[in-house]
Parts: structure tokens; C-alpha cells; sequence
């Protein structure tokens, strides 16, 4: 058997910032800051997923410039307080959001199968969406974590019809996350690969153009090497996507040389 050599296709890279709890009014200039650096790099995807009281002065700020939530609600509407449905998102003028991060399904005791039904409710509302999966510390102290993190995504994965064509994953190792502690450029590739063949599996053909972001601790200085890796499409960065000048220099390193 030819060992994989990582995805034949180059994909346009895709750069997104989660910018969790943090962001009021006062930040919105730096959404525009960001928005008017990401533009002159116009061969890579960027957003910002905001907190929902931000998206649509935001969307306003910066005209053009994908904006999304961090999580919505499986359902359509109904009574679920403090929650908040796809179609909310849209009407914000949102794109895109996230669904399953760690922090929420170790917050909020989210399963793979609830995150399944937002990322369908998503899809069916018109919205991109970031599935996240990503291993503990503990996990991958005892050699699992390619096991554990692909079983994830296989029950976290829509299967709504066409669902590839609006999805990414992020593989974010939870220890990573605000640690500064990044997986060696060997794990990373090694679980990326893994995930590609997951994202073949549930979708043929459709699963090679499904981008696979990194994330966890990407920084300016670390985002060129972890963006060479096969099979890295780009990254979901947390702290260093609230300031322009943190980010947009990430934005510049998924920049491919000739564009
Ligand atoms: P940091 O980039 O702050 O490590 O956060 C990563 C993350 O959780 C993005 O969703």
C-alpha cells in the first residue's frame, strides 16, 4: 500500500480568528484593522467569529469581511434562553460559525451527536461551519489521541447532503490552547492526515477540499512552519486574533509566495 502523502490538492487557506469572550464596542476598530490588513491578501480566506452582541456592528464596521458566531443552537427556535439559531446568525449578517469547540464541550457538556445537529442546522441555514475536535493532554499521554480525536470527528461530522462543501474542521489539542504549547510539526501532520482520510471516508471525493485548520497557540512566529505542513489549510486562532497586529502577520504566512 502507497503510505499517504498528504492531499494532491492545494487548498486556499483559510485563516479564521475566534475571538471567544473577549470584544465590546471599543474593540471594533480592530475588527476594521484586521479587515482592511486581511484584504491585501486576498489568496487566503479570513474571518473573525465574534461574540454574538458584536457580529452585526461588526459586519457594519467592515463591510465584506466574513464575520460568524462561535456556537448557535441545534434547534430552529423555540425555548432554549440565552441561546441563539442559525437564522439569528444570518440575520446578523454572519457567515459562518464555529461549533464544538473544547470550551464548549467541556463547558457545556456538548456531545458529539448535538454537535452533529448544529452543524446540520448550520449547513441547512446557509452558514459555513468550523467543526472542532481535539484531543487532552491526558488522552495523548497514553498514545491515543489520533484514535480518540478521529472518532470525534466521525460522530461530530454532518451528513446532510452537500454538507463538504460548507465545512471546515479544526483540530485543536485542547492543552494547546492559550498554553503557548504547540504538538510537534510531526504530530500535527500525523493527525491531519489522519483526519483527511476520516473526511474521505464520510464524503468520497468531497473530503479532499474540506479544509483542515490548526489550532491552538498559533502565533506570527510559529503560523509559516505549522501552514507547510501537508494537509494544514489553514488555522482557528484565539488570543493572537484580537489585535491587527498579531493577527494579520498569521494571515501573511498562509499567504501562498506567488500571491
Ligand atoms: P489560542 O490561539 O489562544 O491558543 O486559542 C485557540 C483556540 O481555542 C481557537 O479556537
Amino acid at each position: 500500500m502507497v503510505k499517504y502523502q498528504g492531499n494532491m490538492m492545494s487548498l486556499r487557506k483559510f485563516v479564521a480568528g475566534n475571538w471567544k469572550m473577549n470584544g465590546t464596542g471599543e474593540n471594533l476598530a480592530e475588527v476594521r484593522a484586521i479587515a482592511e490588513g486581511a484584504a491585501g491578501y486576498s489568496s487566503v480566506d479570513c474571518a473573525l467569529c465574534l461574540p454574538a452582541t458584536l457580529i452585526e456592528r461588526a459586519v457594519r464596521a467592515a463591510p465584506g469581511f466574513a464575520i460568524g458566531g462561535q456556537d448557535m443552537h441545534q434547534a430552529a427556535s423555540g425555548a432554549h434562553t440565552g441561546s441563539i439559531s442559525a437564522s439569528m446568525l444570518v440575520d446578523c449578517g454572519a457567515t459562518l460559525t464555529i461549533v464544538g469547540h473544547s470550551e464548549r464541550r467541556e463547558e457545556q457538556h456538548e456531545s458529539d451527536a448535538q454537535i452533529r445537529a448544529k452543524a446540520e442546522t448550520a449547513i441547512a441555514a446557509g452558514l459555513q461551519v468550523i467543526v472542532c475536535v481535539g484531543e487532552s493532554d491526558s488522552v495523548r499521554g497514553a498514545g491515543q489521541a489520533v484514535a480518540t480525536v478521529a472518532a470525534q470527528l466521525d460522530s461530530s461530522l454532518p451528513q446532510s447532503e452537500g454538507a463538504a462543501a460548507q465545512l471546515a474542521v479544526a483540530y485543536e489539542p485542547i492543552w494547546a490552547i492559550g498554553t503557548g504549547k504547540v504538538p510537534s510539526i510531526g504530530d500535527i501532520g500525523e493527525m491531519h492526515a489522519a483526519l483527511r482520510q476520516r473526511l474521505i471516508r464520510a464524503y468520497g471525493e468531497a473530503g479532499r477540499s474540506v479544509r483542515i485548520l490548526y489550532g491552538g497557540s498559533v502565533k506570527a512566529a510559529n503560523a509559516a512552519e505549522i501552514f507547510a505542513v501537508p494537509d494544514v489549510d489553514g488555522a482557528l486562532v484565539g488570543g493572537a486574533s484580537l489585535k491587527a497586529v498579531e493577527f494579520v502577520p498569521i494571515v501573511v504566512a498562509a499567504n501562498p509566495a506567488d500571491g
